[in-house]
Formats: C-alpha cells, sequence, structure tokens
C-alpha cells in the first residue's frame, strides 16, 4: 500500500464530504414505470435480460448449440446498441460462470482501471473539495480503461463453442438496419442535458429540434457496426490496439474536462479471473464475485441477518425491513473501510465471512436503529484505512443465461451512470467508472485534520474502483444450480440482489413475484424504501423504532432464472424493459 504524502495528507484534512452513507442515491438511470410481467417458464435454456432484441440474440446463440458465453457476448453486443445508457463495449463487467460437467464455479474481472496517470487527487477541485458529481461523471478524468471485451473474450476462449466472430451479428444487423426507439430509452434521453453536448450522440439520438427521436422511430447506428465488424474480425485486440485506441484515447483528451487515458494503457489492460466468493443462506449456497465485485457484501448481508430473527418476521413486516436494514448497515460499514481492489489493498474477505464474526455483528441489532453502524475489526484487518467516499451514481444491466447442459452466466455490466461519461467514440459511449472510487484519498469519514488515514478505494493509478456489481448463483444442498440473478442499481445492487434472494429463499415467492416485490434497505445511511410501493406504509413503524427513513426510487433491474419442475423459470425487472425468453 502506497503511504500518503504530506500534501496530499493536507489537502485532504481540508477536503469537505459527507459520510458515503449519508449521501442521497444518486439515480440518473430512474425506473421507467413499472409493466407487470409474468413468470416465464422454459424446458431447455433461458435468458434475462434488459431488452426484447438482446435477449433474442441470446436465444438465437443458445438455439445454435452456443454456450452460455456465446450467448452472453451476443446479448451484451445488443444492450451496447438498444441500452446504450447503461452497458456497452465501452464499459466493465464481472462475469460468474458455472460448468456443470465440471463442477466449477469461475468469476471473470473486466473492471475498469485507472490510467497510469491517474492520482488520488483527481476528483477534487483547486480547493481541495469533492467535484460535483455531474463535473465528476460528464469528465474525460471519470474514464476508465474499458474491460468489457477483453473480459468476454476471455470467458470465451475457455467456454465458447460458436466462433468469436460469429457472435456479433445480431448487433451487426440491428445497428444498420435500425433498431426502434425505446420508451425508456426516449426518456432517458430526454430528462438527460449533457448528451446533447457530444455531437456524435446528438446526431444518433437526437432530432432537429433538439429532442430525443420518437419512440418507435429507427436509430442507426453505422459505427457500432463498423466497431463491431473490426472487433468480430480481429478480436478484441482491434479495440484495445490500434486505430479504435486511438480514438478513444483521443476523444478523452479532446473533452472540455480533458482526461489523460492513453492507447498504452488500453494495450496494457488484462482481464483477470477471480475465485469467486461462496457463502451459506438458509441450507443453500449463495456464490458470488469478491473484490473489486460486491460478492463479500451480499454474503456479510445474508450471514448477519441468518443470524437474527428474520426467518420468523412476516414477509414485508415492520420488523423484516428493520432486521434486513440493520443488516445492510453492517455490511455496508464494513464495505466502505476495507473492500477495494484487493491488487492494491489487502483485503480481510476471510475474515470479514468468519461465523464468529458474523455472530458478533449480528449480536449489535436490536429492537431500535442503530442508524449509522461502525465498522467492525475482522482478522486480518489492515489498520489506517479510513472510509471510501464514493458517491457511486447509479447505468447498468444484469443478464442472466442457463443453458441445455446446465452451465450458467451471470454478468452485471456496466457503463456506470446513465450514458456514461457522455463521451462517443466510433458508436459506443465511454463509461464514466473511475467515479466508483472515493473521491477523498483519506478518511471520508473525516474524523479531523489529525486524522491521516486512506480510503481504501482511493484513486490510484492501474487500479480498478470498487463495485457494488454482484452476480449470483445459488445452489442447493445437492450441489445443484438452483438460480442465476443480479442487479443494476449502483451501490444498492447489494440490496436489491438480497431482497431478491430473501424474497425467494424465505418467502417462497417466484423469481417474477421476488423480483417485482418493493426494494428496501440501508446501505448504513437512512433506511430507505421503494418510493411508490406497499411498502411505503410501513415508514411511520420504522421511524418509531429509530429508523431515519427515505423514500426514494429504488430502481433496480434484477434478472432471475430459478429451477423449477422440469426446467427453467425466469423473471424480469418491471422497472425496466428486460424480458425472461427460452425454449
Ligand atoms: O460498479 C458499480 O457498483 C456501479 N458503477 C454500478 C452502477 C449502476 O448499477 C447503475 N445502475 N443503474
Amino acid at each position: 500500500m502506497r503511504i500518503l504524502t504530506g500534501a496530499l495528507a493536507a489537502l485532504l484534512a481540508l477536503g469537505a464530504a459527507w459520510p458515503a452513507a449519508a449521501q442521497p442515491l444518486l439515480q440518473p438511470e430512474q425506473a421507467t414505470g413499472s409493466q407487470p410481467k409474468a413468470a416465464v417458464h422454459a424446458r431447455r435454456f433461458m435468458v434475462a435480460a434488459a431488452n426484447p432484441f438482446a435477449v433474442d440474440a441470446g436465444v438465437q446463440a443458445l438455439r445454435r448449440g452456443g454456450s452460455v458465453v456465446d450467448a452472453a457476448i451476443a446479448v451484451q453486443m445488443v444492450l451496447g446498441l438498444v441500452e446504450p445508457q447503461s452497458s456497452g463495449i465501452g464499459g466493465g463487467a464481472f462475469l460468474l460462470h458455472w460448468a456443470r460437467a465440471e463442477k466449477r464455479l469461475r468469476g471473470y474481472d473486466g473492471r475498469e482501471t485507472a490510467p497510469a496517470a491517474a492520482r488520488s487527487d483527481r476528483f477534487l477541485d483547486a480547493s481541495g473539495k469533492p467535484l460535483d458529481p455531474p463535473a465528476a461523471i460528464a469528465n474525460g478524468r471519470a474514464v476508465g480503461v474499458p474491460g468489457v471485451l477483453r473480459m468476454l473474450e476471455a470467458a470465451h476462449r475457455r467456454h465458447g463453442r460458436i466462433a468469436w466472430a460469429k457472435l456479433f451479428d445480431s448487433a451487426i444487423r440491428l445497428a444498420e438496419q435500425g433498431f426502434p426507439m425505446s420508451p425508456r430509452l426516449y426518456q432517458l434521453l430526454q430528462a438527460e442535458s449533457t448528451l446533447r453536448g457530444d455531437a456524435a450522440a446528438r446526431a444518433l439520438y437526437y432530432g432537429s429540434d433538439g429532442g430525443p427521436r420518437p419512440v418507435g422511430a429507427l436509430v442507426f447506428n453505422r459505427e457500432y457496426a463498423a466497431t463491431l465488424r473490426a472487433v468480430a474480425t480481429f478480436g478484441a485486440d482491434a479495440f484495445y490496439t490500434g486505430v479504435i485506441a486511438e480514438d478513444l484515447a483521443r476523444a478523452v483528451a479532446a473533452h472540455r474536462r480533458p482526461g489523460d487515458l492513453t492507447p498504452e494503457d488500453l494495450l496494457r489492460y488484462r482481464a483477470i479471473e477471480r475465485e469467486p466468493v461462496c457463502g451459506d443462506y438458509r441450507g443453500r449456497r449463495i456464490c458470488s464475485i469478491g473484490p473489486p465485485a460486491g460478492g463479500v457484501t451480499l454474503l456479510q448481508l445474508l450471514g448477519i441477518l441468518e443470524r437474527t430473527p428474520f426467518h420468523r418476521a412476516a414477509p414485508g413486516s415492520v420488523d423484516a425491513l428493520h432486521l434486513f436494514s440493520e443488516a445492510a448497515r453492517l455490511a455496508y460499514a464494513d464495505r466502505a473501510r476495507y473492500l477495494a481492489d484487493p491488487a492494491f489493498v489487502r483485503q480481510p474477505v476471510a475474515g470479514l465471512l468468519e461465523f464468529d464474526y458474523l455472530e458478533s455483528r449480528a449480536a449489535l441489532i436490536g429492537e431500535r436503529s442503530m442508524r449509522r453502524a461502525a465498522p467492525g475489526t475482522p482478522r486480518g484487518a489492515p489498520a489506517m484505512l479510513g472510509d471510501s467516499a464514493a458517491a457511486e451514481p447509479a447505468g447498468t444491466s444484469h443478464i442472466s443465461i442457463v443453458d441445455a447442459r446446465g452451465d450458467a452466466v451471470a454478468m452485471t455490466t456496466t457503463i456506470e451512470s446513465a450514458f456514461g461519461s457522455r463521451i462517443m467514440v466510433r458508436g459506443f459511449l465511454l463509461n464514466n467508472e473511475l467515479t466508483d472510487f472515493s473521491p477523498l484519498p483519506g478518511n471520508g469519514a473525516r474524523a479531523g485534520r489529525s486524522d491521516t488515514r486512506v480510503a481504501a478505494n482511493r484513486v490510484e493509478p492501474g487500479k480498478r474502483p470498487r463495485s457494488a456489481m454482484s452476480p449470483t448463483f445459488v445452489f442447493g444442498r445437492d450441489g445443484q444450480l438452483q438460480a442465476v440473478l443480479g442487479s443494476p442499481g449502483g451501490p444498492a445492487i447489494i440490496t436489491f440482489v438480497a431482497k431478491a434472494l430473501v424474497a425467494m429463499l424465505d418467502w417462497g415467492m417466484d423469481a417474477q413475484s421476488a423480483v417485482a416485490l418493493p426494494n428496501f434497505g440501508s446501505r448504513n445511511g437512512p433506511t430507505e424504501i421503494e418510493r411508490g410501493s406497499a411498502y411505503e406504509a410501513l415508514a411511520p413503524a420504522l421511524r418509531e423504532r429509530g429508523h431515519e427513513v427515505l423514500l426514494v426510487d429504488l430502481a433496480s433491474g434484477t434478472h432471475v432464472i430459478e429451477r423449477v419442475e422440469g426446467g427453467w423459470r425466469g423473471g424480469a425487472d418491471p422497472r425496466r424493459e428486460g424480458v425472461a425468453r427460452g425454449d
């Protein structure tokens, strides 16, 4: 770990920010209406993702005998076209893979990295204060080296069955022949003010009157088609080297808030294979990806919850929401203190998930809300860490896939905020993932001038920002895969996934009902309840128990596939345009 220099420490002491937990949930990518959806059944294979065109591309790949990874590539390439606000080749992702025949679980990390030139004061203004989120996000400095293509290439090398070049056909065709503007994309374009500032994006998505092209109008993206052709023909190298890489770096440097990402940064990028993290909950085995992804916090939340009387609380009761949000608080407190890129900061993963440690954390939960949890001291915890203050504004998408062999993929993929950094290059948008770092390199909880602690999740060259993305599998007692899920939602991802899990595992709901259930939880700030949902009625009773309750739009996009008698059942989040389909 690097030691903070004197000058930087002084800068931090001046920096004013509120603790991460107290920050409002920034959700540029809001829910767009709520459409009732029915659970979908399939016998052999299934894809659940955020857009029907993307799902169909994945289903086609599976029909042709493709693997779950082949299908994921086809889905991702279409998502980058039809859901450009959320994910694409200009962003990063985590992919969890289950190979049934081998009984082998693998995690793939395609998270963005900070450029070699990045320094810890990257998101501070001249006076040492964090930049306002809009200024930090639409900013060349927010752009990390994209990881999606390198990660998919690595996964395809091991698990692909269809030739790489064939997996881009659906997306190329749709990009050239046009896709109809969806209601959701339309609404997000309308609400968006900065994207119009990018000439390429304006030409693609907006009409001459300055408004978005109407719903149903065909949107053509020939530049994206050309980019995909190059990647299909020459592999991910076509993206990470040569003219695309040069254009990418040039666009970042030419932005009115210039960044410092270079072609060499792109050349150096590597996807990483990571050992997944697993834990038990209600007799099931829950597996996800650990740091820099969100799996450890998910497992902590569940592990703490299991050690409370949650199983006796009625579904959707005050007791249930109380216990869930208290468990979440404790898990998020540890997240803010300890979790970051393991290549830069020692991660006390085993300590955070140990039996005794989870017991001691659960014992802190009482009848009344603790409001703010302090981080604990798990075994192996490095000293001298302060808290991360990352605001983590909410553009992400989740893909769940199972195939006829029983293999599965859960992939959560993002360009960070809706439309990322609002910089478009060759038909795709660049991420603003680096705003997932703590803007304050020191202790975000600001204990005072003498506090020289450093945030585990501060910016450092080559580092991956901490993520809440939690692609997740559930295994039964027999070791058989039972469910595949994940969600977007910025820092609230972990609570969205946990909510879907307790809805299925504790409350016996099917995948669709579990996804549709109102969202709730806490990120160690207020207790958050989904605005406009039936659970709003629980707010007064929670307040009586000491909770500071906030009614907010908790825009998940959870896509679940679960095993049922004779096949699979899928659920797609009613808050977005996704579907589950299969044969
Ligand atoms: O990696 C993360 O945790 C965030 N960048 C994810 C952002 C997100 O989920 C946006 N969702 N709507």
